[in-house]
């Protein structure tokens, strides 16, 4: 079941080739380059920036398929070809898909509008079923995404405690069986990385700030020096609270004198990390980096750690751009392994952060279950969609 999956929930314009639970091909233009001045996702440049890639997204996507030609598929000169848009091989290979999948929501209106647009306008001109997806399902489904040779061979073993962790979300979620969901437990302000971000603007590491802080956290050895609070550890519920830890934060670096105010914003006095920087300014960044980075974790892993106890299920599913997180993923494996459980993981990197490819995964179990857009024109986008 071949399907074209678009999806610009945030700031990535992502097209992806699907069959089944197999990728053929994902392609993703990131904006970060674009958002990173502003220190955060600017919505109006982000729309200019979806609506302006997306075609060139889609032939990319078209172009990276190397298939058998007989079997109804791409032969790699075709689509260069593609690349340049000759409508009539543009339209034959559009013509080969079984169906158009496109992520509704949530994420910013006038981003994912820019996508749903595009679907609407293929599945019109090609006359091809359209799948709508939620953005969050698709990062449920992420561990299960395989390459093409069908890799990893994971069977569906439900239910699954799932997990949702990116800039955008943090939510527990008991994955009952094939789009089937019931939220448990999610964070009442700041998600995970939205936390992470914000400290490492204060810090003065730029946006976004998962990736810099994982990489300093590494070199204090991830220590957990400051001891900064942990949020929520002591409500019996299942759901987080981040813009607490991240005001305490801010109030350690103030107090300290660690920030100077800047006409934008506030930065850690003496960074971000550049040269000239003194041996003990680099260990403070590190150390501070390390211990804001150990109480975000901390408090998802003995969270985590109450969501098995209460549901009984030790079968985890974690997806969202923070599982990119090595230093994470291990927190995961030790805490399973005390419990015999077992934990997923995007098997890929890119099937971490938004990506299409999870969309079209997502939509092919819909198209079984005959779940497609009655009349396309009635399709909206869904900022706040929830399961
Ligand atoms: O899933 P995603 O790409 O977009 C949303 O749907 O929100 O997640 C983006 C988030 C950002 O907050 C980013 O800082 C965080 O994922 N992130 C990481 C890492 N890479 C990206 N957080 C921790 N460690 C990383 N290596
Ligand atoms: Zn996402």
């Amino acid at each position: 079941m071949k399907i074209l999956a678009i999806d610009t929930s945030c700031d990535e314009t992502s097209v992806a080739v699907t069959d089944s639970r197999r990728v053929l091909s994902n392609a993703i233009y990131s904006q970060i380059l674009i958002h990173k001045k502003w220190g955060g996702v600017v919505p109006s440049l982000a729309k200019r920036a979806h609506e302006e890639r997306i075609d060139l997204v889609i032939n990319e996507s078209l172009r990276k398929v190397n298939l058998d030609p007989v079997s109804n598929s791409f032969p790699p000169v075709l689509a260069t070809t593609a690349r340049r848009r000759d409508p009539f091989l543009f339209a034959t290979q559009i013509n080969k898909f079984d169906f158009i999948a496109v992520t509704q929501g949530p994420g910013l209106a006038v981003a994912l509008e820019v996508g749903i647009n595009k679907a609407k306008e293929l599945a019109e001109k090609y006359n091809k079923k359209l799948i709508s997806v939620n953005h969050l399902e698709g990062h449920i489904y992420s561990p299960f995404v395989q390459n093409s040779r069908g890799n990893p061979n994971r069977e569906f073993n439900f239910p699954y405690l799932a997990l949702i962790i990116s800039g955008g979300h943090t939510e527990f979620v008991i994955f009952k069986d094939h789009l089937k969901y019931e939220v448990i437990g999610r964070t009442l302000d700041d998600a995970a990385g939205e936390a992470l971000d914000k400290a490492a603007k204060l810090l003065g590491l730029g946006y976004p700030g998962g990736e810099v802080i994982e990489k300093l956290a590494g070199e204090a050895g991830n220590s957990d020096f400051h001891k900064f609070p942990r949020p929520m550890l002591k409500s019996d519920d299942l759901n987080f609270s981040f813009s607490g830890l991240k005001t305490s934060f801010y109030y350690f670096l103030k107090k300290n004198n660690l920030v100077i105010p800047l006409k934008r914003g506030i930065q850690l006095n003496g960074s971000p990390i550049r040269s000239g920087m003194t041996k003990e300014s680099k260990y403070n960044l590190r150390q501070l980096a390390s211990s804001f980075q150990e109480a975000v974790f901390d408090t998802i892993i003995k969270k985590t750690e109450k969501a098995i106890k209460q549901t009984g299920i030790d079968r985890l599913v974690v997806g969202g751009g923070v599982i990119a997180n090595l230093y994470l993923r291990k927190l995961f494996r030790n805490l399973v392994k005390k419990h015999n459980g077992e934990v997923l993981f995007p098997p890929y990197k890119y099937l971490a952060g938004d990506n299409a490819a999870m969309i079209g995964v997502v939509a092919s179990y819909k198209a079984e279950k005959g779940m497609f857009i009655k009349k396309v024109d009635d399709l909206d986008r869904i900022p706040r969609m929830q399961f």
